[in-house]
This record gives C-alpha cells, sequence and structure tokens, in this order.
C-alpha cells in the first residue's frame, strides 16, 4: 500500500489545475445506461472510483474505454441487471445504477452497500422511490431486487435532502410514464450536472438547483456528448491548503458559485478569495482566524470539506466549534490529527478546536477520502515529516493530489509499496 511523505512549512505558490468532479462523472457514467448506443464524456477524472464504476457499467454489459480524461461507453449491448456485492461494496455511489437499470430493463438486481467508515449511510429513500414510481422492491440475500411492467409518473417527497435519491429518481423518471415530480430534492451542482445530460439525451427535466425537480417522462432518449464540470471539493479542498500555509495560487477551472459557502469561510479566516480570468486565486493570511463552521446541504457548507477545514481550525488563532449535521460520525480524522498535536474535543457531532501554533509530523492514516486529504494539509504545515499511509482513500477522489501540490512547492512524494 502506497505512503505519502510530507516535509512540511512550504508555502504554496503558483497554479493548479482542478479535475473532473468525480460525485457528477458517477451519475452521469450511470445515466447512460438509459439509452443504447455509444456516449462521450470529456474531462473525466482519473480515479479508482471512477474505474469501479466503469467496472460497474461492464458488469452491466456496457463497453467502456478511459484514456486519460476521455471516455467513451457504449451500452448498446447493456442487457444485465445485477451489480454484484463485490462491486457495491467498494463503493457506495455504485447504487446508482439502480434507476436507470430498472426503467430501461424493467428489472435490476443491486447489492446493498453496507456499512461505510463513519456509519451507517442507509439507502431506503432510493428503494422507496423506485417502489412510488410503481416498481415492486424487494430486498432478497443482501440485494435490492426491484421489477416493473412501466414505470409511472408521480409526486414523491424526501424527509432529508439526498444527492444519490435524487439521482436514481431523476433517472428513472426519465423513461416512466408521465410526469414526476420530486420535492425537497437536492440542489447539488452535481444534479444540475446530471439533469443537463439528461436534457442533452431527449429527456424532460426542470427544475434543477431547487427544491422540486420535475421529469417529464416517456420521451425517447439517444447518446449523448458530455463535458464534466470541475470538482468543488477539490477545489475546497485546495483553498483549504493554499489558506493554510499563507499561500497564493491560482485555481484553474475553479468555479466560485459552486464553492462560495467554502470561499465565504475562508474569507472569515482572513484569507483573499478572488475570483480571476480562467480560474480562482486564494492569498492565505499570515495567521487564520478561528471560525465556527455547521455542514449542511448545498448551498451549505459541504461536509465533504469538514475534516479539510478542521486541519485549518487546528492552526488557528483562537477556539472553533465544528458541526457535523449530515454524517453524525464522520470524524475518523480526529485522533489522526490529535496524533498530529492538534486540541480537538469531540461531542456526538460537535468538534471543538483550539488553534495551536505549531503542529508536528507524525505517522497517521485514516479510514476516509476526505479525512485522508486533511490530514496531507495538516502535514503540508507540521514541522518535520508527516507519513500518511491508507492512501488508496486518497485516490478515490483526488486526482495525482501529491503532484498537484509538489508542482505549488510542496515537499511531498509517494512511496510506492
Ligand atoms: N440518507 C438516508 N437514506 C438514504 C439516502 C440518504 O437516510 O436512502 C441520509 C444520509 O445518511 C445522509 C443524508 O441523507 O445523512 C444525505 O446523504 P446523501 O444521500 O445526500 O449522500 P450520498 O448521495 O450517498 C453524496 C456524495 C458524498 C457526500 C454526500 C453529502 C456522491 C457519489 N457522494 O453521497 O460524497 O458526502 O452526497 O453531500 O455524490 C465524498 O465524495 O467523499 C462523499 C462521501
Amino acid at each position: 500500500m502506497d505512503k505519502i511523505i510530507i516535509d512540511g512549512g512550504q508555502r504554496l505558490e503558483g497554479e493548479v489545475t482542478i479535475s473532473g468532479a468525480k460525485n457528477a462523472a458517477l451519475p452521469i457514467m450511470a445515466a447512460t445506461l438509459l439509452a443504447p448506443g455509444v456516449f462521450h464524456l470529456g474531462n473525466v477524472p482519473s480515479l479508482a472510483d471512477v474505474r469501479t464504476m466503469g467496472h460497474v457499467l461492464r458488469v452491466l454489459g456496457a463497453a467502456v474505454e478511459h484514456h486519460d480524461h476521455s471516455m467513451t461507453i457504449d451500452t448498446t449491448n447493456a442487457r444485465y441487471h445485477e451489480a454484484p456485492y463485490e462491486l457495491v461494496k467498494t463503493m457506495r455511489a455504485s447504487v446508482c445504477v439502480l434507476g436507470p437499470t430498472l426503467a430501461r430493463l424493467g428489472r435490476a438486481r443491486v447489492s446493498l452497500p453496507g456499512g461505510c467508515a463513519w456509519g451507517p449511510r442507509p439507502v431506503d429513500f432510493h428503494i422507496r422511490a423506485m417502489k412510488e414510481l410503481g416498481a415492486r422492491v424487494e430486498i432478497e440475500h443482501g440485494y435490492i431486487v426491484a421489477s416493473t411492467e412501466g414505470l409511472r409518473g408521480t409526486t414523491m417527497h424526501f424527509d432529508t435532502s439526498s444527492v444519490g435519491a435524487t439521482e436514481n429518481a431523476m433517472m428513472a423518471a426519465t423513461l416512466a410514464d408521465g410526469a414526476t415530480v420530486i420535492e425537497n430534492a437536492a440542489r447539488e451542482p452535481e444534479i444540475g450536472a446530471l439533469a443537463e445530460f439528461l436534457r442533452a439525451m431527449g429527456a424532460d427535466v426542470r427544475g434543477d438547483g431547487t427544491g422540486t425537480v420535475v421529469v417529464e417522462g416517456g420521451h425517447e432518449l439517444h447518446p449523448a456528448d458530455v463535458e464534466i464540470i470541475p470538482d468543488r471539493i477539490e477545489t475546497g479542498t485546495f483553498m483549504v491548503a493554499i489558506a493554510m500555509t499563507g499561500g497564493d495560487v491560482l485555481i484553474r477551472g475553479a468555479k466560485l458559485d459552486h464553492a462560495t459557502a467554502v470561499a465565504m469561510k475562508l474569507r472569515e479566516t482572513g484569507a483573499q478569495v478572488s475570483e480571476e480570468d480562467g480560474g480562482l486565486r486564494v492569498r492565505g493570511p499570515v495567521w487564520p482566524r478561528a471560525v465556527n463552521v455547521t455542514t449542511a446541504p448545498y448551498p451549505g457548507f459541504p461536509t465533504d470539506m469538514q475534516a479539510q477545514f478542521m486541519a485549518l481550525m487546528s492552526i488557528a488563532d483562537g477556539s472553533s466549534v465544528i458541526t457535523e449535521t449530515i454524517y453524525a460520525d464522520r470524524f475518523s480524522h480526529v485522533p489522526e490529527l490529535k496524533r498530529l498535536g492538534a486540541q480537538i474535543g469531540l461531542d456526538r457531532n460537535i468538534a471543538v478546536i483550539t488553534g495551536v501554533r505549531k503542529l508536528s509530523g507524525a505517522k497517521v492514516m485514516a479510514t476516509d477520502l476526505r479525512a485522508s486529504a486533511a490530514l496531507i494539509l495538516a502535514g503540508l504545515v507540521a514541522e518535520g515529516e508527516t507519513e500518511v499511509s491508507r492512501v488508496y482513500h486518497i485516490d478515490r477522489g483526488y486526482e495525482a493530489i501529491e503532484k498537484k501540490l509538489a508542482a505549488l512547492g510542496a515537499r511531498i512524494t509517494r512511496l510506492k509499496q
């Protein structure tokens, strides 16, 4: 298993280019199952999770080729309906093939994803959405087994905003008979990106970006080409890294309107964030001020940036409170940040961080993608050497993070093992 070694203390300077968004690419790849033919996807990030979704599509009968950042998916022979446990357990986002497979083939057998590193992450909303569209759904031998003679449009309401369930419902509804209204739909930019792609395929989807998405079903769908939007969480991660190191970097391809909540919080810490031709410029403060953060669905502060922001607060001037409202247990970075000298108290879903002037390098590891990113950021400012193991978590969601940081002046290398 590879390790990342960081010798802390370098200021980040220069330019970095943001890759395509993992969480936009995955549902768009699944959506290709809705129509037979050849699709071309551009700006596809080279990530372990994207490769896993490629395997899931192949198991369903599609042909998938991914070179550099271009992907071709041929769904002409996508006639199988089972996404097996061996794949789904490695990436829960595989469950987004449920809606398109059921809608196109009339049946789907998708493994339940099981637990996650930070506690239970149920898929009950996904299942309910398929039932509301008229499908029969049973849980059998660890699998969601769904079938239908034809989905019917309906009005559905999610109790909690869910990105994945909104995506599954939208995709299934495109082939349903009549209109589907999804109330309390998620508003994340990845929903907008999927809606845009479905429209390019010939679907009638409206209201994305608001809490009510309307899909007028039954239009004939056809293949389409798409460029994946830039990754707002990778953007946010670099923004925090720059702020932590007092750096000055142009983040090419980054979109401020997708990262407003993070930008506003960073400005409160004293960082400067401004739009420039081609991206976002971030200039870090000499010493960041402590600010409080509460995670919330978009456009609130993303849970996927909570760990990285905690790394920043670990070296801030003063005390801050970080409240996690999406995943109450998403704190595997806390004990590891403490090993680097951070002072953090954790009470259920609330962390109180007392900033320290210096972190000190140590061997650390994390069991979650964003937690691993937070440890790398902490390593950038820690005195001496930090060794982050279990790097495969990072490779799920960050393309060549060590190369991008090294190009900005960080002393960071990957130790292949
Ligand atoms: N929820 C349920 N039942 C469901 C679905 C969700 O109770 O059937 C709850 C969840 O437990 C959570 C809340 O609803 O408390 C929101 O979860 P959501 O369904 O929105 O999450 P997701 O679609 O499974 C996506 C991202 C995650 C990100 C969350 C929240 C993808 C592939 N994944 O997951 O990204 O944390 O939205 O924004 O889009 C990551 O990239 O590191 C990552 C984990």
